[in-house]
């Protein structure tokens, strides 16, 4: 059977939601576990496709995983494997962040080539020469990433740009080198700060989480610990952005409010109340919003993940918005799918343009990765009519109980089954 969405758009959202742990942190939190053995127990993390397929990865390194509710358990052995499987890694990105904990604990990683991705290319050098900095040597092999090192060392390393992926595999082969690594350019994300965190409780010596200079000490060996996930503030961004487009009110408890400091401020340029609390906001919005420019930028800059809900918003905004896309080069593809819906949108090299209407129509759309259909989804909510939204596996990966959670808030969206066509 195939599933999709149906929305009915001209509904308010108003009412509360919970937000769990963030998938872009949970799975490295799961791959930094490698680093030492024994039991490491991850709290608050969300229930979606990706948590099972990065236990597999790791059940192919020789731990026992079990994923039960929000809570994942990690038995990490004396020795591990040092090849990653390909099936589950060709399923999830992500996984190649298992690259920087195996170095360290096995001097050996063989970690297969992820696919390419809906959201342009994704290259890996970054990860690979901060590694050889550290006294690696990496080769690609058959389709796999080959990483050796007879020995770690610390060393300075210069990211060309603040790659999330780069500067987590090297900060997790850095805990574990001898000596001191000092990681320049590094990324801010808060899910970086929440891996330091946990590295922190298995003893490992971090200075500067959070801001673009890194400083590893490195030590002999770390331990297990427990841990919770930070709130995903991406997913709670896409509830702010669903209330402000719904001229609806919604509380998002279970964020760190300051995570999306310059999103709220936005929502607030385009017409937003906002109202913050120690772990979460209310969004409340009566009118039409008003057009604002977005352009997404590392962290502190507005996130690129949260793209499509900018254009999303855009196209219903009163006014015309430019959005300018800098980390990902291939992320406005999905755009057609919004001028499907009505949306007057042009894009040229890495800025769209969207005049906004004052209400989209409904058709079949397709999503082409995670967050362009969450922002499909937000833009069938202001469409006339019922929005099929396809390909929702790709929503399913990164949004847990996501049709449940727009129905407790009033959207009249289900998931159906049908038979696929032949
Ligand atoms: C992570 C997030 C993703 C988010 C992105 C940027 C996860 C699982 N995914 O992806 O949701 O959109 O951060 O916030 O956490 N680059 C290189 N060479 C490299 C590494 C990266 O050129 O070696 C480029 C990428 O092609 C991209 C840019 O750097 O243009 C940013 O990528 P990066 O920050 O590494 O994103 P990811 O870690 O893949």
């Amino acid at each position: 059977m195939v599933e999709h969405f149906a929305v009915r758009g001209g509904v308010r959202l108003v009412g509360s939601v919970d937000v769990v742990g963030a998938k872009n942190s949970v799975l490295k939190l799961m791959a930094a576990a490698l680093l030492a053995e024994g039991t490491t127990t991850i709290t608050n993390c969300p229930e979606i496709l990706d948590v099972p397929l990065m236990a597999d990865v790791l059940r192919s390194l020789g731990c026992d995983v079990r994923v039960e509710g929000g809570t994942v358990t990690i038995d990490v052995p004396a020795v591990l494997s040092a090849q990653a499987d390909y099936r589950p890694v060709s399923k999830l990105r992500a996984s190649v962040c298992v690259l920087g904990p195996l170095v360290a604990r096995c001097r050996r990683a063989v970690v297969p080539l992820p696919g390419g991705d809906a959201i342009g290319s994704r290259p890996l050098d970054m990860h690979a020469s901060g590694l050889r900095k550290l006294g690696a040597t990496t080769e690609i092999e058959h389709g796999r990433v080959v990483a050796q090192a007879e020995h770690l060392r610390g060393a300075q390393i210069w990211l060309d740009f603040p790659s999330v992926g780069a500067t987590e595999n090297i900060l997790m082969a850095a805990v574990l080198a001898d000596g001191v690594t000092v990681i320049d350019n590094a990324a801010r994300e808060p899910e970086i700060v929440d891996l330091c965190t946990m590295l922190q409780r298995m003893g490992a010596k971090i200075e500067g989480a959070g801001s673009s200079t890194l400083t590893v000490y490195g030590v002999s060996g770390l331990q297990p610990t427990e841990h919770r996930v930070i709130g995903d503030r991406i997913v709670g961004a896409t509830w702010a952005f669903a209330a402000a487009m719904t001229r609806g009110e919604v509380e998002v408890r279970g964020v760190d409010p300051h995570h999306l400091d310059l999103v709220l401020d936005k929502l607030r340029s385009a017409g937003a109340h906002t109202e913050i609390r120690v772990d979460g906001f209310t969004v409340a919005m009566e009118n039409r919003p008003r057009a604002v420019d977005f352009v997404t930028l590392p962290y502190p800059g507005f996130a690129t993940d949260l793209q499509p809900m900018a254009i999303a918003l855009s196209a219903v905004a009163d006014g015309t918005s430019m959005i300018t896309e800098n980390v990902f080069e291939a992320r406005f593809r999905f755009v057609d799918e919004m001028v499907r819906l009505g949306a007057d949108a042009r894009t040229d090299g890495h800025h769209a343009v969207l005049r906004g209407v004052e209400r989209l129509s409904s058709a079949p759309v397709w999503a082409s990765d995670i967050r362009a259909g969450a922002g499909l989804v937000l833009a069938g909510l202001c469409a006339d009519g019922e929005t099929e939204i396809w390909d929702i596996e790709h929503i399913d990966r990164g949004y847990p109980r996501f049709v449940e959670n727009l129905r407790a808030l009033g959207a009249d969206i289900e998931r159906l089954s049908t038979e696929p066509d032949r």
